[in-house]
C-alpha cells in the first residue's frame, strides 16, 4: 500500500474505531481525558514529523477528551450527530479540498451547492424562487437575511447602505420576541443595528410572540420571528405576524434554526404554517438534518437583496453570468460545505428526513412521559424535540443534572425558563434509539433520587 493510502487507511480505521465506542462509553470525557489535552501544549517543532504520527497524536489525545455527540444520548444544546453519507461525503470532499468561491474555482462545488439549497427551498416549502447561501451556521444564516433586509429596507428609503454605511442612514427598526436567540442579537450587533436597540414584543407561556401585542409597523421594520424556540421548541404565529408586517411594508426575517425544519414532516408541518410568507429565513443543516459541523443555511425571498448586501468583484475575481457562490455569502474563500448537506439530502430523501423528524420529536415526548411518570415536573408543551423538566427548587434541579453530566450516560445541560431553572433534554440526533431514552430515563431516575 503507498504511504498516502496507508494515512488515509488509517485515519478510517480510527474512525470507525471512534464511530463504534461512541455509542457505549461515557458521553462526556472524564476530567483526566481533558487534562491530558496538555500534551498538545509542546512548543512549535523544529522538524517536520510524519503525516502518521500526526495523526496517531490526533487520536491518542484528541479522541478521549471530545463529546460523543454522535453516539445517540447527547441532548445538550440542539445538536445533531453526523449522519454517515454527510461523514463519508466530508472525507472526500476534504480530499477535493475545493474552494468554492466562484463557480469556475469548483464546478463540482457550486453545482452540489445549487442542487442542496433547491432541495432545502423544496422541502421547507418555500419560494422556489428564492436564493441563499450555505454558511457556518443559523448564526451567520440571521446575519445574512438581516444584511440583505437591511439593504432591502434602505434602498426602498432611497439610502445605499452598502457603499455608504448607516451613519446618517435613515433609522431602521428591528422588532423581536422577548425569546429572541442571542445570536439573532448578535447578528444585529455586527450590522451595526444594535444587539439592544430593539422593540421586544410580549410573549406568551411557551415562548411565542404575541401577534396582538406587535408596535404598529412600518416600511423600515424588520420584524424577527423564530420558527422553534430554543427552549421549549414553541413556533411564533407567523402568518398573523407576516400578514400585519406586509400590510405595512415591513420585512419579516425568521429564525428557523432547527423549527424550520418541522416542515419536512406531515405529522409536524402545520406547525409552520404562515413562515413561508416571510422575506428571510435562516436554519442550520447541523441541527436537525444531521449535516456534520458546521453547515448553516441563509435563504431570501428576493435573492438580489442578499446579492446586493454580499457580492464584491475585483479584476481578478470576475463571477460568471450563472449563480456564484460567494456573491451569496459573507466569505469568499468557502469550503464545499453543500456536499455534505446535498450527502445527507440525499441520503435520507423526503421520507427519511420526515421519519428524523417525527422520530426524535416521539423521543422527546417519550421523555416528558416518562419523567412525568416519575414525579417530575415538564414545563413546556413538548411540541417538537424539546423538554425543560424541573425537580424542584433550581438548586436541586441543577445538583440533579450535575449528577447526570457525572454520570457520563447521557449529557444534558440547565436552562432558565420564565423564571424556572430546569432541565434541558434537546433530541436531535438520527442515532437516539428507544434504547438510549430508556437507559437515559434511568439514569436521569438514578440521579434524581
Ligand atoms: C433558535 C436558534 N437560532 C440560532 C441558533 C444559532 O445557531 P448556530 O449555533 O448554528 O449559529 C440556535 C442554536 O441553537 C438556535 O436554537
Amino acid at each position: 500500500m503507498d504511504t498516502h493510502l496507508a494515512l488515509l487507511d488509517d485515519a478510517a480505521r480510527r474512525a470507525e474505531q471512534y464511530r463504534r465506542t461512541s455509542t457505549t462509553r461515557r458521553v462526556a470525557p472524564t476530567t483526566s481525558e481533558i487534562d491530558a489535552l496538555r500534551a498538545l501544549e509542546e512548543p512549535f517543532p523544529e522538524s517536520p514529523s510524519a503525516p502518521a504520527d500526526v495523526l496517531a497524536i490526533l487520536d491518542r489525545v484528541g479522541s478521549p477528551a471530545t463529546v460523543a455527540t454522535t453516539g445517540g444520548r447527547f441532548y445538550g444544546f440542539v445538536n445533531g450527530g453526523v449522519l454517515p453519507a454527510a461523514l463519508a461525503a466530508s472525507w472526500l470532499v476534504s480530499a477535493w479540498d475545493q474552494n468554492v468561491a466562484l463557480r469556475v474555482m469548483s464546478p463540482a462545488g457550486a453545482a452540489f451547492e445549487d442542487v442542496a439549497l433547491g432541495w432545502v427551498l423544496d422541502v421547507l416549502g418555500l419560494p422556489r424562487t428564492s436564493g441563499g447561501a450555505i454558511v457556518t451556521g443559523a448564526t451567520t444564516a440571521n446575519f445574512c437575511g438581516l444584511a440583505a433586509a437591511r439593504h432591502a429596507l434602505l434602498e426602498r428609503a432611497g439610502w445605499d447602505v452598502d457603499n455608504d454605511g448607516l451613519f446618517g442612514a435613515p433609522p431602521l427598526r428591528v422588532v423581536v420576541g422577548e425569546e429572541v436567540h442571542v445570536s439573532l442579537l448578535k447578528a444585529l450587533g455586527l450590522l451595526g443595528l444594535g444587539r439592544r436597540r430593539v422593540e421586544r414584543v410580549a410573549v406568551d407561556g411557551q415562548g411565542r410572540m404575541r401577534a396582538d401585542a406587535l408596535p404598529v409597523l412600518d416600511d423600515r421594520t424588520i420584524v424577527c420571528v423564530q420558527a422553534g424556540n430554543v427552549n421549549t421548541g414553541a413556533f411564533d404565529p407567523a402568518a398573523e405576524i407576516c400578514r400585519r408586517a406586509h400590510e405595512r411594508g415591513a420585512w419579516v426575517h425568521v429564525d428557523g434554526a432547527f423549527g424550520l425544519w418541522a416542515a419536512a414532516s406531515p405529522r409536524y408541518r402545520h406547525l409552520t404554517d404562515g413562515f413561508h410568507d416571510a422575506d428571510s429565513w435562516a436554519t442550520d443543516g447541523h441541527k436537525w438534518p444531521n449535516v456534520g459541523y458546521d453547515c448553516g443555511i441563509a435563504l431570501v425571498r428576493h435573492p438580489d437583496a442578499l446579492r446586493a448586501a454580499m457580492a464584491m468583484t475585483s479584476a481578478y475575481f470576475a463571477p460568471g453570468d450563472r449563480r456564484e457562490p460567494s456573491q451569496f455569502s459573507p466569505e469568499m474563500s468557502r469550503r464545499a460545505r453543500g456536499v455534505e448537506l446535498w450527502a445527507a439530502l440525499r441520503s435520507l430523501g423526503r421520507r427519511g428526513l420526515a421519519d428524523l423528524i417525527e422520530r426524535t420529536s416521539s423521543h422527546a415526548q417519550r421523555f416528558a412521559d416518562g419523567l412525568r411518570e416519575r414525579g417530575y415536573e415538564i414545563l413546556n408543551d413538548v411540541v417538537i424535540n424539546q423538554v425543560l423538566v424541573s425537580f424542584g427548587t433550581p438548586e436541586v434541579t441543577r445538583a440533579t443534572v450535575a449528577r447526570i453530566q457525572e454520570d457520563g450516560v447521557l449529557w444534558c445541560g440547565t436552562t432558565e425558563w420564565q423564571g424556572r431553572t430546569a432541565m434541558r433534554l434537546s433530541v436531535s440526533s438520527w442515532a437516539t434509539t428507544e434504547d438510549d431514552v430508556r437507559l437515559s430515563l434511568e439514569a436521569i431516575e438514578r440521579a434524581a433520587r
